[in-house]
């Protein structure tokens, strides 16, 4: 069986195709950037607009395959934005009529996840899943993939993201902040905000601002001090709840996973408890099609040809799916 995947959640529209044993055909993505300012919904559904004919259609030359080859089309269907998320929503839905294979519509988060687990073969991992909208801590427990820990306002990728637009950065920031971040030197002190199981980055991003603002520091140290703190707080909540679930893995997932010195934190956390770390390459770890496609398969079963009985599900958090593949 080879399945379909469209992601169009934010800022990215992909294609990926793979088929029930894992094996990969394609993964073609196309994202929404800016030089200067953050990302704009309408700008993103229209950038989505213009790619997703290409996009599909170099999958599947990539993969070399037919349309007619594939048997079930899967698409994000939340969390994300809701104008985004409509263009993934027609497009699977006029694939799949063209030539009659059941839809499904897969959760953004727990694809991260279940992606992560067939491309580390990891078993029962506790996965850390930073990205640009989400921040959480997610494990499997009685049925659902449960919330340990997670952020109480922002995602940790927009969080940076809105520092680095504050300092004149493009977006996305966050590789921008990366790469400055190895010239500072010298740790200036930030709130670090752990607050039970969740981590908070509002408060952060105020104070540093206006530290920025202050002209007294020096940016490279400023974005140092960020990856420090935030990816320490990252860290400690991931060890809890790897200590409380009692798991011997720990995944990595999502857009801001692709920076080198959280993935080292976290590989040294995982040596001093003993336990295995896995990072996925990146291009499964930023938003990307195949691992729709993939959670498309885990859940073929509940598939349907009643294409309008499907709909997006903005506001659909990871707790709120019953697992039914395990
Ligand atoms: P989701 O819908 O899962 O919340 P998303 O739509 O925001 O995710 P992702 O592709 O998972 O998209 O993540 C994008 C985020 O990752 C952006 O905020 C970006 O700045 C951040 N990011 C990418 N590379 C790095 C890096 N090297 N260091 C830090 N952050 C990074
Ligand atoms: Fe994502």
């Amino acid at each position: 069986m080879i399945s379909l995947g469209i992601e169009s959640t934010a800022h990215t529209f992909g294609c990926g195709i793979i088929d029930d044993k894992g094996k990969i055909y394609a993964n073609v993505t196309d994202a929404y950037k800016t030089e200067s300012g953050g990302i704009h919904p309408s700008e993103a559904k229209q950038h989505h607009e213009e790619v997703k004919d290409k996009v599909i259609e170099d999958a599947l030359n990539q993969a070399n395959l037919k349309l007619k080859d594939i048997d079930l089309v899967s698409f994000s269907q939340g969390p994300g934005l809701a104008p985004c998320l409509l263009v993934g929503l027609k497009k699977a839905k006029e694939l799949a009529k063209k030539i009659n294979v059941p839809i499904v519509g897969v959760n953004h988060c727990i694809a991260h996840l279940e992606i992560g687990k067939l491309m580390t073969k990891a078993k029962d991992p506790v996965l850390l899943y930073p990205s640009g909208a989400n921040t959480q801590v997610i494990a499997y427990e009685g049925g659902k993939y449960r919330v340990f820990g997670e952020t109480l306002d922002m995602g940790v990728g927009n969080f940076i993201d809105s520092f680095a637009r504050h300092i004149g950065l493009g977006f996305p920031g966050g590789p921008k902040i990366e790469k400055i971040a190895l010239n500072g030197k010298n740790y200036v002190e930030i709130p670090y905000v752990v607050k039970g199981m969740d981590v908070s980055f509002s408060g952060i991003l105020t104070n540093l601002k206006q530290k920025y603002d202050s002209k007294k520091y020096n940016t490279e140290d400023l974005a140092f001090s960020l990856q420090e703190t935030v990816f320490a707080m990252l860290v400690e909540v991931s060890e809890r709840a790897m200590a409380h679930c009692g798991k011997k893995e720990l995944v990595l997932g999502g857009g801001v996973a692709c920076n080198r010195r959280l993935q080292q934190m976290c590989r040294i956390m995982c040596e001093e408890r003993n336990a295995k770390f896995f990072v996925q390459p990146n291009e499964v770890l930023v938003d990307n099609g195949l691992m729709i496609a993939w959670l498309g398969i885990l859940q073929r079963k509940q598939g349907t040809k009643n294409y309008d009985s499907i709909d997006i599900k903005p506001y659909e958090r990871t707790d709120d799916v019953l697992v039914t593949w395990k």
